[in-house]
């Protein structure tokens, strides 16, 4: 794949197979890569999934992680998952047509069940923090293994085989395009995110086992929720299942 007419300054690289993309990112920062460096990987033997989960990441799938200085606020970066979920799911509607839903903070959904998954890690080069934003997309996984029933590929979904070579520059154009914004407005996809965001007026869990109602996303990207007493909380961390969503009935 070549993408040199998207005239970026920071390169776009591509490998059949690595360990993790994330990983491989972290070594090219501690290295000197530029800023806004891509790598997309077809598979990855460790791929790094949230809460210090794996990601099963066969052939089939498209695995990429972009370079980020991080901002001079933390809190700011907090932002960047569930934004970066918009623009993954502008890219992928862009080229199979297919919408698709968020469930908070950032996994993609399709028809109930989880399309990709996104996990930002920071590290430090020397005295700065660096920002890798690393996403899973199920391509043209054929199945999964019955311990992941709660996956879905974007073949299973359509019957149909998707170039991974549009999709590449499509995810490549989005992300461009969200950081530019972002950097301007970390709320700039606020809108577009309480569109997608699934847990909206349904019934959700929290990791320590409150049931209440999502009502609303603030501009920091925390979920409201809603308890049966009244009260309301701004939940920023942890698990949240939603009522209907990977088996959670
Ligand atoms: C999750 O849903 O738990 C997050 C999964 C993130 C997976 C992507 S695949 C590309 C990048 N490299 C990794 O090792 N992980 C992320």
């Amino acid at each position: 794949m070549d993408f040199s007419e998207l005239n970026r300054a920071a390169p776009v690289l591509f490998e059949q197979e690595v360990d993790s993309t994330n990983l491989r990112i972290r070594d090219m920062a501690l290295r000197g890569a530029a800023e806004g460096t891509i790598l997309f990987a077809e598979a990855q033997t460790a791929g790094r999934g949230r809460m210090g989960r794996s990601f099963l990441s066969p052939p089939g799938g498209l695995y990429v992680s972009m370079l980020l200085h991080a901002s001079e606020e933390p809190a700011r970066d907090l932002t960047l998952t569930p934004g970066v979920a918009v623009a993954v799911s502008r890219a992928i509607e862009r080229v199979s047509g297919i919408s698709c839903g968020i469930k908070w903070p950032n996994d993609l959904i399709l028809q109930n069940k989880k399309l990709c998954g996104i996990l930002v890690e920071s590290f430090m080069v020397g005295a700065r923090r660096e920002l890798v934003v690393g996403i899973g997309v199920n391509v043209n996984t054929e199945r999964f293994p019955p311990s992941l029933v709660t996956a879905i590929s974007l073949y299973q979904a359509t019957g149909e085989r998707c170039a991974l070579e549009p999709l590449a520059r499509a995810l490549t154009e989005e992300l461009d395009a969200f950081i530019a914004a972002w950097r301007a407005d970390s709320a700039c996809v606020l809108n577009d995110y309480r569109r997608l965001c699934l847990n909206l007026g349904r019934t959700v869990r929290l990791s320590d086992g409150r049931i209440g109602t999502a009502v609303d996303v603030d501009p920091e990207f925390r979920l409201l929720v809603r308890f049966p007493d009244g009260g309301e909380e701004a939940v920023s961390y942890g698990e949240v299942s939603v009522r209907g969503l990977y088996g959670y009935v």
